[in-house]
């Protein structure tokens, strides 16, 4: 099994670019399967679930062509099954997506619910409400999630939740409907606009995309495109996050700072210096950090999925942080191991109170999800000693080379298969 092997206590100092965001290639490529003609996407981050993505849309007829690592050609004309399932399929939450993709241009599909990273309930009612108000029915059976209908007619829908995947979803199935759709509390994220973005370059017509009320008006048939995908705004602010953590200076560069603000201002609230420019963000931090208070909100707020990573980070600083988790109800199961690092943190329902120590310890820890992972990974450079982070495939779902960028930054890690290695890494690390 693959690990990640860290000796920490060394300043992360340098330049590291930042990949295109997974939250918005997800979407992008399951709406790919919209046009029965070739999509050209760049900036596709070549990360595991991007992969399983891709893997299941050649399951189903599409024609897949790599152009590069970051390069994707795509041509769904030939897509002859609407049933989508598989075992890595079930495992990733962006599964869904295929729904609101193949129910668009098909009206009908079949797809194994989605799994995902463990961090709550994850409901999918939204969704199911805004299929069946544009005239679907849904029924769930033996794990798997049928959408169908006659036809597709726009309607007005109010979302409950200003979910994420819910307004994706709906947009896709949407754009192809009847007639105008309005979508009432939709997500305002920027990947929401990037799809919105990528499907409007494709023919639709989407207005609004980034406030809270989204105009579609359906149109017969979308078309080829060639488009980029926006810079991961969460890989970014994680190495941000790493830079203060471990009192180093890093620029992450091909970013929208823009889409930073709430990371950035939280640096610079707790006594890090910040300087933005067009594409890059920098940050430096030395000496003792300042205490804060975090609730996690939709776009603009802070990001649920920056979460982990401010939390350790502020493990590190003077005074008494308060984190509040307001978007899922069970991520902070990372801190028991963060605690095992020497943290001081207490967690009362969805309130972490932090109070800040001057180190943390290298340990042995697993990372529970995807953010948590990379947290933890933050924890462990920051930390006096060694450190082995087990687990890490639920990091490479979202983070591409991530200990090879970190290691260009001068971090001390490695990824490790076996004893011997870690033996080796252990012996050369001192
Ligand atoms: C997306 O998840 C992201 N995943 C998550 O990224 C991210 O944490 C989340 O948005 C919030 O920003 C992808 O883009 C693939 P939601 P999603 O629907 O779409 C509740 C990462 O680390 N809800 O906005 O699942 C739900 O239970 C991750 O990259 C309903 O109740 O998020 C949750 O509490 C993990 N009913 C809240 O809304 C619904 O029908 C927000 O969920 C839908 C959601």
């Amino acid at each position: 099994m693959e690990q990640y092997a860290i000796s920490g206590g060394n300043p992360l100092v340098g330049e590291v670019e930042i990949g295109g965001a997974k939250n918005a290639a997800l979407p992008i490529l399951a709406a790919s399967l919209m046009t029965d003609e070739t999509v050209l996407i760049e900036n596709m981050p070549d990360v595991r679930d991007t992969n399983i993505l891709l893997g299941a849309m050649e399951g189903i007829g599409a024609h897949v062509e790599r152009i590069d690592r970051h390069t994707v050609k795509m041509n769904a004309a030939l897509v002859h099954d609407l049933y989508m399932d598989g075992d890595s399929l079930r495992k990733i939450r962006a599964s869904y997506y295929f729904l609101g993709a193949l129910l668009g241009r098909f009206k009908k599909a079949t797809v194994v619910l989605p799994g995902g990273c463990d961090i709550g309930c994850r409901a999918i009612d939204q969704h199911i409400k805004g299929f069946k108000a544009l005239g679907a029915s849904v029924q769930i059976s033996h794990g798997m999630i049928t959408a169908s209908a006659e036809r597709l007619v726009g309607s007005h829908i109010y979302l409950d939740i200003a979910s994420v995947g819910a307004t994706i979803n709906i947009l896709m199935a949407a754009a192809l409907a009847e007639g105008r759709t309005i979508l009432e509390n939709a997500a305002k994220e920027p990947h929401v606009v990037d799809l919105a973005n990528f499907l409007n370059s494709m023919g639709a017509d989407i207005k609004g995309a980034g406030t809270d009320v989204i105009r579609i008006r359906g149109v017969e048939k979308l078309h080829r495109t060639e488009y980029t995908i926006i810079p991961d705004q969460i890989e970014a602010g994680t190495f941000l996050f790493a830079a203060a953590a471990t009192r180093g200076d890093v620029t992450v560069k091909n970013v929208i700072p823009k889409h930073l603000e709430s990371i950035s201002a939280k640096l610079v609230e707790i006594g890090c210096q910040v300087w933005e420019s067009d594409d890059a963000v920098r940050v430096a931090a030395s000496g003792e950090l300042g205490h804060t208070y975090v609730k996690t909100l939709a776009y603009p707020g802070f990001p649920t999925d920056m979460q982990p990573q401010i939390v350790v980070m502020l493990g590190l600083s003077g005074g008494t942080s308060i984190v509040t988790e307001s978007i899922f109800e069970n991520r902070f199961r990372y801190v028991e191991e963060l605690i095992r690092m020497g943290a001081n943190i207490k967690v009362e329902g969805n309130t972490a109170i932090i109070d800040g120590v001057s180190r943390y310890t290298g340990a042995s820890i697993n990372a529970p999800d995807l953010r948590a992972g990379a947290a933890l990974v933050i924890a462990a450079l920051a930390a006096e000693g060694s450190s082995v982070v087990d687990d890490i495939r639920y990091i490479e779902r979202g983070y591409e080379d991530f200990h090879l960028k970190l290691q260009k930054l001068g971090a001390k890690i490695e990824k490790v298969q076996s004893e011997r290695e870690l033996r080796k890494f252990a012996l050369k690390t001192g």
